[in-house]
């Protein structure tokens, strides 16, 4: 770090490590799944930045320290921040509205105080560690009001945000009693990216319709205060990737390919190997996809006894009400299908409830024919993008649903509304026995398109624009 802080601080709800605390007391750390940490972590590795974010663990009171060589700033959460901040605001008011109200989203004011005063201290430990004109550059839903709280701070800084989910129509955005501050706390930003074109034109949408701004293409004038001189906002899609060539590499090694053949020979080597990798998360469509997967069997369109669906459903959110009413409906749906499908040493549905490490997942990848990604909304969907790094056998097919991101960009796939059952079968029927030839075709546009298009090219190019915005520190 250079003497008065960090020249690149990102900052988002979580530290890319889980934090405990061991029996003697000493702060214990490990490395925590997602997809955040796999975008970003190679950019932090490379540059002199530091990460600032929660721990995942209540109260945990601890001084930054670096991992990997990335400086670590936790921030404390109690207990009941969590359970408003980010069980109840982010969880389950953000995520269910900006997901096209698939579940409810729950409005309280209490979760909305503790929301803004969470993300202002988000925003101070910001500031600390950022030195003289340094690019600040704020992840995701949680953390939707940083950028104007570290703007009023520190009008020395270049501030980036990056909004990973989808941003909602306006009719839909605009029951959020707190829209308004929302709008302007992402105004703090001089950069704004979102995954798709159609987020940020939401957006915009948003903003020509709560605030009396001027937009122009993806340009919105903020007005200065007293006769100050107002500044410039860039709304833009910045769709976000993987670091494909390592999952590829990965997915070439003898042990992962060995894996594979082992994993199949363990599901008593099914003539088709349907794959479904999902948090376990409303968002998913696990639900829409194991119902049509039943009914396929159900009308004979695929052989009961020669195929099989491996679904890993990474535990997620357990202490929201609409996740653990999912998991009750999921593993009902899994204990009716096996229970008519299945033959002893032989289950219709592999339901894993785990989470997995990428080693096991690239093998799960490789020995998978068929990938089902169903989400009824998705911002991006990164599994979709690893299935198709995994694969540099050009096989497998992927089925892909319409409302993620990643369908704007992966043209090959096999693409599903699931909302139609009915079309959602027949897209399945048809990758189960697409022709080898078709599907080497189709994979090898796909690996084209995401071994170029990397997180290495996201997360440049996102910086790139950001930097060449005009300094601010002259203008104050
Ligand atoms: C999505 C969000 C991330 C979040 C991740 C895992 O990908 O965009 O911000 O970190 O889900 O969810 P969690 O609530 O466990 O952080």
């Amino acid at each position: 770090m250079g003497k008065d802080g960090y020249s690149l601080v990102v900052v988002a709800n979580r530290l890319p490590v889980d934090m405990s605390v061991g029996e003697d007391g000493t702060v214990e750390w490990r490395r925590s799944p997602g997809g955040l940490v796999t975008a970003l972590e190679p950019v932090m590795q490379e540059s002199d930045g530091a990460w600032v974010g929660w721990s995942g663990a209540p109260d945990l009171v601890a001084e930054p320290f670096d991992a990997d060589d990335i400086r670590l700033v936790p921030v404390t959460l109690s207990e009941t921040e969590i359970a408003r901040y980010y069980e109840g605001f982010s969880n389950d008011t953000l995520w269910p509205l900006y997901h096209d109200v698939i579940a409810p989203p729950a409005f309280h004011r209490q979760w909305w105080d503790t929301y803004r005063r969470v993300n202002q201290r988000f925003a101070e430990a910001a500031a600390a560690q950022a030195a003289e004109g340094a690019i600040v550059w704020v992840q995701d839903y949680q953390l939707q009001l940083v950028p104007k709280m570290l703007r009023d701070l520190r009008p020395d800084l270049r501030i980036g945000f990056f909004n990973h989910i989808p941003f909602p129509p306006l009719e839909i955005f605009q029951q959020l009693p707190w829209r308004k501050q929302v709008i302007e706390g992402l105004l703090g930003a001089d950069l704004i990216g979102f995954q798709r074109g159609g987020d940020a034109s939401n957006f915009i949408r948003a903003v020509r319709r709560l605030t009396d701004l001027t937009t122009r293409g993806q340009i919105i004038t903020v007005e200065g205060d007293d006769g100050k001189p107002g500044r410039h906002v860039r709304a833009a899609p910045f769709p976000i990737s993987i670091d494909s060539k390592k999952f590829d590499a990965l997915a070439r090694t003898p042990e992962i390919q060995a894996r594979a053949r082992e994993i199949r020979a363990d599901l008593g080597d099914p003539d088709i190997m349907m794959l479904g990798v999902d948090r376990l998360d409303y968002t998913k469509g696990i639900r829409h996809r194991i119902k049509a997967y039943g009914e396929l069997l159900q009308d004979g369109r695929l052989d009961a006894a020669r195929s099989t669906l491996v679904q890993v459903a990474s535990p997620s959110r357990e202490n929201v009400g609409a996740y653990q009413e999912l998991r009750e409906h999921v593993e009902g749906l899994v204990g009716r299908i096996n229970g008519e499908y299945g033959e002893i040493g032989h289950s219709a549905i592999h339901y894993l409830h785990h989470s997995y490490p990428p080693e096991e997942m690239a093998a799960l990848y490789l020995a998978a024919d068929v990938m089902l990604v169903t989400s009824l909304r998705d911002g991006m969907n990164l599994v979709a993008k690893e299935y198709v790094a995994a694969r540099s056998d050009d096989a497998g097919v992927l089925v892909l649903s319409e409302f993620t991101g990643a369908a704007d960009e992966l043209v090959g796939a096999v693409l599903v509304n699931p909302h139609d059952i009915d079309g959602t079968k027949d897209a399945i029927a048809r990758a189960a026995v697409m022709d080898p030839r078709e599907q080497r075709k189709r994979m090898r546009r796909l690996r084209r398109r995401v071994l170029t298009d990397d997180v290495a090219k996201w997360s440049a190019s996102f910086l790139g624009v950001l930097s060449a915005m005009p300094s601010r520190t002259h203008h104050v």
